[in-house]
């Protein structure tokens, strides 16, 4: 909750249908939670669960069947939310400055001062000498620092992730998991990031909300107990993190396999 006591981000009792065949396929039911100003809340859950789906609702790209969704905006200017996909989503024919400034200009910033911004966040994740390349001459985690650059520009009142490190591999993800951290710790933006990874929800989150198979509902809201400042080195080395991990892993065990079972 913030200071006035109201959560930032409040889902409420939502239910979203997608047409199958001559038949609806219920992606999420009977979901509601709410997190607050300057939380970082993981989502895990099986494949297929909604969690993309959830997002795209709190993104307002996506309407509920039943129920709500609300973000509290703290009055000024800022974007309600932007978004990191799910996959590559920098621009190809923009620069890197260009892509990390395209939020603003949409929001109507001028050149300047879009840039101004862009740039200081691109230099802090050691990007500032690529500002005039293009994403084709970037290796996967570069553009995908881009990304995460593009959305964190706009200062959105919440910011949605949707497995931004899916695609890397281990090193590369371990490294921008900790730019993660330090942007983060500086902004203190109240997040929802969706991952695969256990480990990943534990090691970026304060809070991770574990969803059951479709239809997707919250099958345990569990806190994540490690100090912050975080590194991924301080927190693989917590005594807690194990038992944490094969807590979240019983929860998961059986959905997820059976969504394997179902997709076979
Ligand atoms: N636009 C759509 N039209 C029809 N069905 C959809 C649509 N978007 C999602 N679905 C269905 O809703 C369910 C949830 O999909 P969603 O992409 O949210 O899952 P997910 O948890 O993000 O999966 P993954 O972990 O594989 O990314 C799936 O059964 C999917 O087929
Ligand atoms: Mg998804």
């Amino acid at each position: 909750m913030n200071a006035k006591g109201t959560a930032k981000l409040q889902v409420k009792d939502v239910a979203v249908r997608f047409p199958l065949g001559r038949g609806i396929v219920t992606a999420l039911a009977g979901l509601s939670f709410s997190i607050a100003q300057g939380e970082f809340c993981a989502v895990v859950g099986p494949s297929g669960c909604g969690k993309s789906t959830l997002l795209r609702l709190i993104a307002g790209l996506a309407q509920p069947a039943e129920g709500s969704v609300d973000i509290h905006s703290d009055g000024s200017e800022k974007p309600l939310q932007s978004m990191v996909f799910q996959g590559n989503s920098v621009f190809p024919w923009m620069t890197v400055l260009q892509n990390a400034a395209y939020g603003l200009e949409m929001r109507g910033v001028s050149q300047p001062d879009r840039e101004d911004v862009a740039e200081r966040l691109l230099i802090q994740v050691g990007l500032g000498e690529f500002l005039n390349a293009y994403p084709s001459q970037l290796s996967e985690g570069m553009r995908q620092r881009v990304a995460i650059i593009r959305a964190f520009a706009v200062d959105p009142e919440v910011l949605l992730m949707d497995e931004p490190f899916g695609a890397l591999d281990e090193q590369t993800r371990i490294i921008l998991q900790d730019e993660l951290l330090k942007i983060w710790e500086a902004t203190g933006k109240t997040v929802v990031f969706v991952t695969h990874s256990i480990d990943e929800a534990m090691i970026v989150a304060d809070r991770i909300l574990v969803l059951s198979a479709r239809p997707g509902t919250i099958k345990a809201d569990i806190r994540v107990p490690f100090p912050r400042p975080r590194s991924v080195e301080t927190v693989r080395s917590n005594t807690e993190f194990n038992q944490l991990f094969l807590h979240i892993w019983s929860l998961l065990r059986d959905d997820a396999a059976s969504a394997v079972g179902a997709a076979r």
